[in-house]
């Protein structure tokens, strides 16, 4: 008997996968590289049927029905090309290698043609959900052949995914070659922004309006029944009233305030500035990392200079509302970057991505999960949507909202915090905006010192003229 489909890597994410295909029926076969994983995996869940443990990659894949479906669990990177060349002698035409990991798009581009040329189908698959979205239900966002996908790979996928409530399937057939990895890096930068706008409204609360965790706690825990309801302010809801183990306190005071990352928001930020997508939001969240790494930094310059509050804030109740506004239109302004970016990448790859489905399997299953995502759907239903923000869906969030951002942006410079995404949101908004801006005298500098030249108003676009200053 072969099996009707294989993992090949049993980390965290593996082992979880493989448990949510087995709950659906299917057998899988599953290999890791250290035996001694596999064993244990083995011995852990030899109560759950339709899981086969194999120790050698050649037994591994003659255990598999044909066409042969490989799913790759493995970190992004080097391996995921070692491990293609360890599978290319043993498989056969027409078999399939699925990425499941967080690789990067050009990367994924290039393995597809590579193994065109073999006659093996590859496809990169976005997975988003941690751990538990593996096991529970993960969003799935699947790159490759459209018509392989539909006949291969859809049904197994959509099983296994999240599912909203009406039971909609929280996976769709994303595009060709690496735009399945090309959207879940762009989910990614995303949740950067969402986090950081997360991040940005906890320090107010608590530095300005001097809010304990616990009452911090039920703000958010308020916050999530609203427009900003969504499984990152539920968790930290969560964090925030959370006891330390270890100690006496709340836990999220003994966690150092240094972020970590692993690049994929790195990547997204990259990659509006290679592509000339305007998206500060996307590149100050990932900024607002780095500059967490530099704590001896911050400790030397906060010795050094004079940062005390200057302007505490009265009306707490006011703050909070204004707050909770300011987070949501942020929110808004860092999607609409996001999606910017895959509309824009979408036509120059020629892709043809469906902006309105990809917001829609995101709404379970995923970090970044929420009902809003819908109105993201709508939006681009409605017309042809240049940019979420001056669709017929968000124009009056954003004509409401923008005063409550503005005037928290403005508080929070009176005392001196830095809110990188939420200030980047606003500005985005008045560069958006900005029917004049002051490129006259930039261009007019440009020709002044290199002859660049400029165009004019008042002659046709195409038409250069320099002047001799
Ligand atoms: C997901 C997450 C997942 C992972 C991030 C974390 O969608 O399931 O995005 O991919 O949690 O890679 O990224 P950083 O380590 O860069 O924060």
């Amino acid at each position: 008997m072969t099996n009707q489909c294989g993992v090949y890597g049993l980390g965290v994410m593996g082992q979880s996968l493989v448990k949510n295909i087995a709950s659906k029926n299917y057998t899988v076969s599953v290999y890791n590289i250290n035996d001694e994983v596999t064993r244990d995996f083995a011995i852990n869940y030899a109560d759950i049927k339709r899981i086969y443990p194999c120790y050698d990659l050649k037994d591994f894949v003659l255990s598999l029905d044909k066409p042969r479906k490989i799913l790759l669990m493995i970190t992004a990177g080097k391996a995921v090309d070692q491990v293609i060349e360890s599978l290319l002698p043993l498989i056969d035409e027409n078999d399939m290698i699925v990425d499941c990991g967080n690789s990067y798009y050009q990367d994924t581009i290039r393995r597809y043609e590579y193994l065109k040329k073999h006659n093996i189908s590859y496809f990169g698959v976005g997975v988003s959900g941690g751990e538990k979205g593996a096991l529970l239900g993960p969003s799935i966002m699947p790159g490759g052949d459209k018509n392989l996908f539909h006949c291969q790979l859809e049904k197994m996928l959509f099983d296994i995914s999240a599912k909203t409530s009406d039971g909609t399937a929280c996976c769709t057939y994303i595009g060709p070659n690496g735009s399945g990895h090309y959207v879940k890096m762009v989910h990614n930068g995303i949740e950067y922004c969402d986090i950081q706008i997360i991040c940005e409204a906890y320090d107010l609360m608590r530095k300005v309006i001097g809010l304990d965790n616990e009452k911090m706690s039920n703000v958010f825990h308020e916050w999530n029944k609203g427009q900003l309801e969504s499984y990152l302010i539920e968790i930290t809801s969560d964090i925030l009233k959370r006891q330390d183990d270890l100690g006496s306190g709340y836990l999220v005071d003994k966690i150092m305030d240094v972020a970590k990352q692993n690049g994929t928001g790195k990547w997204t930020a990259i990659e509006s500035l290679n592509e000339f997508v305007f998206a500060p939001s996307i590149i100050e969240a990932v900024n607002a990392r780095v500059l967490s790494e530099m704590k001896s930094t911050r400790n030397k310059a906060n010795r050094l200079f004079n940062t005390k509050v200057i302007m505490p804030v009265e009306n707490k109740k006011e703050f909070l509302a204004r707050l909770e506004n300011a987070v949501y239109i942020s929110k808004v302004i860092s999607y609409a970057q996001g999606f910017d970016l895959i509309q824009k990448t979408s036509i120059k790859y020629d892709w043809n991505l469906n902006l309105g489905e990809i917001a829609l399997i995101w709404r379970e299953g995923c970090i970044i999960r929420a009902q809003f995502l819908e109105r993201i759907k709508k939006a681009f239903d409605k017309t042809e949507t240049e940019n979420i923000l001056m669709s017929e869906e968000f124009r009056n969030d954003v004509n409401t909202y923008v005063a409550d951002l503005r005037s928290i942006c403005g508080m929070a410079i009176s005392n001196g915090i830095y809110i990188p995404v939420l200030m980047s949101s606003l500005q985005y908004y008045d560069g958006l905006c900005a029917k004049d801006l002051p490129a006259n005298l930039l261009q007019a500098q440009r020709d002044y010192f290199g002859s660049h030249t400029y165009q004019r108003i008042d002659e046709p676009e195409q038409k250069s003229f320099h002047t001799i200053w």
